[in-house]
């Protein structure tokens, strides 16, 4: 397969440029900026880009790659200090000049291979604090901007390429159209990565491995693919486990174990773990602490199992590619967002060894996978639902009020989208509660209830996200429901921060 690697300098868009070329069905991937040449040499690129990042090339700490990664011979692309960095490592000047953040006209001066098909001029998002003084040379300009001269700079001779701007985001016109340049025409990458060829490759792959696999199943859609990837795989080496840690939405254990008993031949266990999980919980507050808790509480219910079902090799989890960025594990510049519990908080003295087919891959093509596996509709279309569970929906302690209250509360919203035709439309939808209370009056008497804050956003991959403008009236008939339904809540809230500066979960 074909494919183009991204060193990761530490922008906050690197993984975007992986998404795009994927989407056009090109594999590409994400290395640390300071993967070692043997190592790059092993993934075998069909060509490279070198991610934006935060730093300054002329710093004395800048991200620099190895140098002999320079002389590989393969097609390159730097983008914004990807840019910078080509510049400078070839002999030209970069310089601090004038921030420039956000959109810019970017004036094609040669569409030869990068820029062809582009047009005279497009918008492209721009987000730096240096330029290109001096181009080195064998370079020439082939795009500028008002500000940057040398906004994108070529030698075709040596397939090396550098912009300034940003083509991963979608503020970029044309912006996919320039990858496609790069990977397609540059690179002469073949598009062959399809969601079939992924099974094929990953059935394969767990088929080599030894040993049985126990399985953490949530009913959720990353780890029932998981679960059904190994099953084509292994079959009966592999046990499929569910627990019940007493933070799932309203009634959904029961939901699940009737989902796996009609639809998969699956060897499959319940087990019921509420009580502990809740009593670990008890005075914790911290979202850190609670993610923790529970994903040791996890550890420990499949240790219990494996030694008493066992002997099992291996743990599977259905840990996709952005909680492997937000956990802060990828070994590259991003920082930690949240430990998600299965990949952050895996305690020491875990005996199982780690399954994680689906650990390179964003949901939507999960969801693809899941369609070519026939995971029932209903399943596949479910919103994604956080490891942790609603403890990370309740801010602060979990209590039994609070659980019920997001519970039936979320059960709600979810009820009223689905009727208004909308559930499947946004990407996700529930309601968190706090310890915040607010005076209410009902038949004639003051109450003192809590309020309820429900939070409904649209996104592609969880990375970013923006809350769902639903209409007043829908909005209204959840509130009256909410209000009307759950004794102790007085107060209904619509939550309008998009992410960033906030995230999907409260916690
Ligand atoms: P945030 O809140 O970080 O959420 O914007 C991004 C996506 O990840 C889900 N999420 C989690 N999933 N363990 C998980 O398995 C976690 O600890 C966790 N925290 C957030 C969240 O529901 C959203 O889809």
């Amino acid at each position: 397969m074909d494919k183009i690697v991204v060193l990761d300098f530490g922008s906050q868009y690197s993984h975007l440029i992986c998404r795009r070329i994927r989407e056009f069905s090109v594999y590409a991937e994400l290395v640390p900026y300071n993967i070692s040449y043997e190592e790059l040499q092993k993934l075998n690129p069909t060509g490279i880009i070198f991610s934006g990042g935060p730093s300054s090339v002329y710093n004395s700490d800048a991200p620099i790659p190895e140098n002999k990664i320079f002389d590989m011979n393969l097609p390159l692309l730097g983008i914004c200090y990807g840019h910078q960095l080509i510049v400078n490592n070839y002999g030209g000047k970069v310089k601090r000049a004038n921030k420039e953040y956000g959109s810019s006209l970017l004036t094609i001066d040669d569409d030869a291979d990068l820029l062809n098909g582009i047009g005279e001029s497009v918008r492209a998002w721009m987000s730096h604090g240096d330029e290109a003084e001096q181009i080195p040379d064998g370079f020439k300009v082939i795009g500028h901007t008002e500000n940057a001269k040398a906004a994108a700079i070529a030698s075709e001779k040596k397939s090396i390429y550098g912009i300034q701007f940003h083509p991963e985001v979608v503020h970029t016109e044309q912006g996919t159209s320039i990858l496609k340049n790069f990977v397609l025409t540059v690179c002469g990458a073949k598009q062959d990565w399809t969601m079939k060829n992924f099974i094929d490759t990953a059935v394969e792959k767990i088929a080599k491995i030894e040993g049985n696999v126990l399985c953490g199943v949530s009913g959720g859609i990353d780890s029932t693919v998981v679960a059904l990837l190994i099953d084509k795989a292994i079959g009966d080496r592999l046990k499929c486990v569910f627990v019940n840690n007493g933070l799932l939405r309203l009634n959904e254990e029961e939901e699940i174990a009737k989902m796996f008993k009609d639809n998969f031949k699956v060897n499959f266990t319940a087990v019921d773990a509420s009580n502990v999980f809740l009593e670990k919980l008890k005075g914790i507050e911290d979202p850190e602490a609670k993610r923790k808790i529970i994903g040791e509480e996890f550890v420990q219910v499949f240790t219990e199992f494996a030694e008493e079902k066992g002997p099992f090799k291996w743990l599977a989890q259905g840990t996709l590619y952005p909680d492997v960025i937000e956990s802060g594990v990828s070994k590259g510049p991003a920082s930690v967002i949240k430990s998600h519990h299965n990949v952050g908080g895996l305690p020491d003295w875990l005996n199982l060894e780690i399954l994680e087919p689906l650990r390179d891959l964003y949901k939507d093509e999960v969801r693809k996978i899941a369609k070519i596996l026939k995971v029932p509709e209903k399943l596949f279309m479910r919103h994604p639902f956080p490891g942790p569970g609603l403890a990370v929906r309740i801010i602060g302690e979990v209590t039994p009020t609070k659980l019920e209250i997001s519970k039936v509360a979320s059960k709600i919203v979810e009820d009223e989208l689905i009727k208004a035709g909308l559930y499947q439309k946004v990407w996700q939808a529930y309601a968190a509660v706090g310890d915040d209370r607010a005076v209410g009056v009902v038949g004639d008497e003051r109450k003192y209830g809590n309020i309820v804050m429900i939070r409904v956003v649209d996104s592609i991959d969880a990375m970013t996200a923006d809350w769902t403008r639903l209409p007043h009236e829908l909005l209204e008939k959840m509130s009256n429901r909410i209000t009307n339904e759950i004794q102790d809540v007085t107060w209904v809230t619509y939550t309008i921060s998009s992410k960033p500066p906030a995230t999907i979960e409260p916690q």
